[in-house]
């Protein structure tokens, strides 16, 4: 209660840290703390502390949004198939949900984007810093969570129980029926036309005849459908992970010749740009919202957005930004676009990370498609904007 009536015992102090081995730690809101910090960090270079800074976390005085993507962590298989030998195999959890690896490799990648963004992301979790959305799944909300218990692990004065560091995160989902943002599984009747149509085109490639063969006559039921591929696949991968020895039959096949129908399955959701604005464009409405109300100064405090979903949304993403070549996002891999403003200039521009699984230290830039480097803010919202429906229910024509 005591905090109720003074909001700003709550609020971070707008100024970081000094810190001795940090060179430019800037505030992430210019504050006449800015000066002195800065003045000091001046200081502490001309000490000789300057050269510390290499191996100083992420900082970029730039830097102002931070919105996060991720899959969530290793799971156990979805379904099985008819020759499965671990047809009754007892999943701890039952099918589909995160597993220990799993939820450690999502702390894992909490703490390392926390060490990453040291520098931007306040130290003590506070709500008005960042916005939590996860698929509605089990395994993606507890991906979000253990995320979250690494990104935030409490500050001293946030222990409220002497043997438990973690401390509460609110994370918030729409349930399945009505998501078209994160897990983007709300029913859309055209979007359902034209993935019957492209999938259809698809599974009828000869390329494919020989493969499905060989599937349909080892898994013992019919298998003709890159969809069908794309299930099989993972419940492999996932038995695989688990230790389990697979049939022999599936060496042939498996993982080399099952990839490319396998990540095929996963583009056919978002297949070409009709298709992103059902898939991908409310996701990229939120996006748009985010980076506006940063442009605009509104909502200030706001230094970071959270999304916890499945590798489909990956894919569907990345597609809606151009990227054509078909992938396999890895558990926990993640997509970050990074808002940066250049004060002198006056203008904003966005960056793009992808980190393709929790072991990866340091993001690898892309080059967003469409958008000549620095890709400005401006251009990027109208690449985007093209994609995103004013009335997306009357144009699913549901
Ligand atoms: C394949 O399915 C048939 C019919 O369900 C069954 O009789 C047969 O035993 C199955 N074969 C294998 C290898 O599972
Ligand atoms: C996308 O594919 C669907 C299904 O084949 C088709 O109906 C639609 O016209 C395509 N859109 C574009 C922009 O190519
Ligand atoms: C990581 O992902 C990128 C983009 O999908 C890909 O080009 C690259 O080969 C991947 N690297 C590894 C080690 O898988």
């Amino acid at each position: 209660m005591e905090y109720d009536n003074n909001e700003n015992t709550w609020r971070r102090s707008s100024s970081p840290k000094i810190q001795g081995s940090s060179c430019s730690s800037l505030p992430h809101r210019p504050t006449t703390t800015a000066v002195i910090v800065l003045g000091l960090a001046v200081l502490s270079c001309l000490m000789g502390y300057c050269v510390l800074s290499e191996t100083l976390p992420y900082e970029s005085k730039t830097l102002r949004l931070v919105v996060i993507f991720f899959r969530h962590g290793a799971r156990t298989p979805v379904s099985s198939y008819k020759s499965d030998p671990y047809k009754n195999y007892q999943w701890p959890n039952g099918l589909g949900s995160l597993t220990n690896t799993g939820k450690l490799q999502m702390y894992e990648l909490g703490s390392k984007y926390r060490s990453y963004y040291a520098n931007f992301i306040p130290e003590e979790y506070h709500d008005k810093d960042v916005y939590i959305r996860s698929s509605d799944k089990s395994r993606c909300m507890m991906s979000a969570y253990t995320f979250l218990a690494g990104l935030y692990p409490p500050t001293e004065r946030q222990m409220w129980h002497p043997e438990l560091a973690w401390q509460p995160i609110p994370v918030h989902s729409l349930p399945r029926e009505i998501d078209n943002i994160v897990a983007g599984t709300k029913s859309c009747k055209l979007w359902k036309r034209m993935y019957d149509e492209i999938l259809a085109e698809k599974d009828s490639d000869p390329k494919f005849v020989e493969l499905f063969d060989y599937l349909s006559k080892h898994t013992n039921q019919s298998l003709r459908s890159v969809v069908d591929v794309d299930y099989l696949y993972s419940t492999l991968q996932t038995e695989q992970e688990a230790g389990l020895k697979l049939p022999e039959w599936t060496r042939n096949v498996f993982p080399n010749k099952m990839r490319e129908p396998f990540m095929l399955s996963l583009a056919l959701m978002s297949y070409n740009e009709s298709m992103h604005r059902f898939k991908a464009g409310p996701l990229l409405g939120d996006l748009r919202q985010n980076l506006q109300e940063a442009v605009n100064h509104i909502n200030m405090d706001r230094a970071l957005y959270i999304y916890s979903g499945h590798d489909v949304n990956i894919v569907a993403f990345m597609r809606a930004l151009g990227f054509t070549q078909l992938m396999e996002p890895e558990y926990g891999a993640s997509v970050v676009v990074e808002l940066h403003e250049e004060v002198e200039q006056d203008t904003f521009y966005i960056k793009l990370f992808y980190r393709n699984n929790t072991k990866v230290e340091v993001p690898m830039e892309l080059k967003i498609p469409r958008c000549e480097e620095p890709c400005t803010y401006k251009r990027f919202e109208h690449l985007i904007e093209t994609l995103i429906p004013t009335d997306w229910e009357a144009e699913c024509q549901n």
